[in-house]
C-alpha cells in the first residue's frame, strides 16, 4: 500500500495570550500556572505556551478513511491545519504524497481539499452561486460547474428550493453541507474533513456520512476525518487515532481498539468504553463538553 499522508514526530505549540485561559484549557498546565501566579499576586506572564500537537506520528494509506477522535481542544484542528499547510510544524515532518508541507506547500495544496466549520463563503450569495464561483476557481466551465454543483447538493440531501437562498439565511447544518459540496466539486485526491457532521441533525449526519463513503468508493480518495462522535468514527473509519491533550493515546481499527479493552471473559467493550478508559474521562463530562 502506498502511504498517502505521513506525520513523523510532528509537534506544534502556540504562545497563548494569558487572558485567554479558556483556550489553554480550564485544567491545562497553562491555566494552572496562571492560577498559581494570581494567588501569589505575581506579575502575570503575557503569554502561556499551549502544546496543541505533541510528537504525533502516523501514516495514512491511499484510499483509507483515517479518523482522529478526541474531545474539544484536544488538537484535532491543529493537526488538520498542519497537514493542510495552514500551519508549519515546530518539529517533525508532515508529508502528503511524499511532498513536504513546509517546503512544497503549493504541491500539497493542489492535492488536498479541507472542509472545516469555519469555512469562508460569500454569505450574501446562495449555495449555487458559491459553488459556481468555486467551480470557476477550479477551472471548470460555467455549465459544467452548475451541473456538478446541483448534482452534489442533491446527493447531500440539500433541498432544491433552497439552492438560491443566500447562505446567511440558512441553518448552520445547511451551510455545512455547502462546505462539503465545495470540497467535492473536483475529485480530490485527499480530503481533510474537520468535524464534518458536528451540528448536523441525525438525518443530515447520515447523508454526509454516506456521501463520504461514496466518495471514497468511487474516487479512491484518501480521507482524514476528525470527530468527537464515536458512532461516526466506528461507522466510517478504517482506523482511528484517539487524541488526548495533543497526543495520540491509541491508534488501531475500531474492532482492535475495542478488543484491546476486553476483560478476558468474553466481554468486548463498546468504543465508548474503550475511549473513556484511554482518556480517563467519563461519559457525562464528555456529553456536557460537547453540549449535546
Ligand atoms: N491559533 C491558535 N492560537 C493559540 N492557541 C491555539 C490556536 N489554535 C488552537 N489553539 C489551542 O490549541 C489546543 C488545541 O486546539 P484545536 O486543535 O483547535 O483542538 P480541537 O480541534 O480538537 O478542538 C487548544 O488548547 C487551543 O486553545
Ligand atoms: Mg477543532
Amino acid at each position: 500500500m502506498i502511504s498517502a499522508i505521513e506525520c513523523i514526530h510532528a509537534s506544534k505549540s502556540f504562545r497563548e495570550p494569558a487572558d485567554r485561559g479558556d483556550r489553554a484549557g480550564r485544567n491545562g498546565p497553562g491555566a494552572r500556572a496562571l492560577r498559581v501566579l494570581r494567588v501569589l499576586d505575581l506579575v502575570i506572564p503575557r503569554r502561556v505556551r499551549v502544546d496543541a500537537v505533541k510528537d504525533v506520528s502516523f501514516q495514512v494509506n491511499k484510499g483509507e478513511i483515517f479518523g482522529i477522535l478526541g474531545p474539544n481542544g484536544s488538537g484535532k484542528s491543529t493537526l488538520v491545519r498542519l497537514i493542510a499547510t495552514l500551519l508549519t510544524p515546530d518539529s517533525g515532518t508532515v508529508t502528503v504524497f511524499g511532498q513536504d508541507v513546509a517546503s512544497d506547500r503549493l504541491a500539497v495544496r493542489r492535492c488536498i481539499n479541507r472542509v472545516s466549520v469555519e469555512a469562508a463563503f460569500f454569505k450574501r450569495l446562495s449555495a449555487l452561486e458559491n459553488l459556481e464561483y468555486a467551480a470557476r476557481l477550479y477551472g471548470l466551465d460555467a455549465r459544467e460547474g452548475k451541473r456538478r454543483a446541483e448534482a452534489i447538493l442533491e446527493r447531500l440531501g440539500f433541498p432544491h428550493k433552497k439552492v438560491t437562498v443566500p447562505l446567511e439565511n440558512l441553518s448552520r447544518g445547511m451551510q455545512q453541507k455547502v462546505a462539503i459540496a465545495r470540497a467535492l466539486m473536483t475529485a480530490p485526491v485527499a480530503l481533510l474533513l474537520d468535524e464534518p457532521t458536528t451540528g448536523l441533525d441525525p438525518v443530515s449526519k447520515r447523508e454526509v456520512q454516506d456521501f463520504v463513503l461514496e466518495v471514497r468508493r468511487t474516487h479512491d480518495t484518501t480521507v482524514i476525518l476528525t470527530t468527537h462522535d464515536m458512532q461516526e468514527a466506528e461507522r466510517l473509519c478504517d482506523r482511528i487515532a484517539v487524541i488526548h491533550n495533543g497526543e495520540f493515546v491509541a491508534m488501531d481499527t475500531p474492532e482492535n481498539l475495542k478488543a484491546s479493552f476486553g476483560d478476558g471473559n468474553g466481554h468486548t467493550p463498546t468504543l465508548e468504553e474503550a475511549f473513556f478508559r484511554l482518556t480517563g474521562g467519563n461519559v457525562e463530562d464528555w456529553l456536557r463538553e460537547q453540549g449535546e
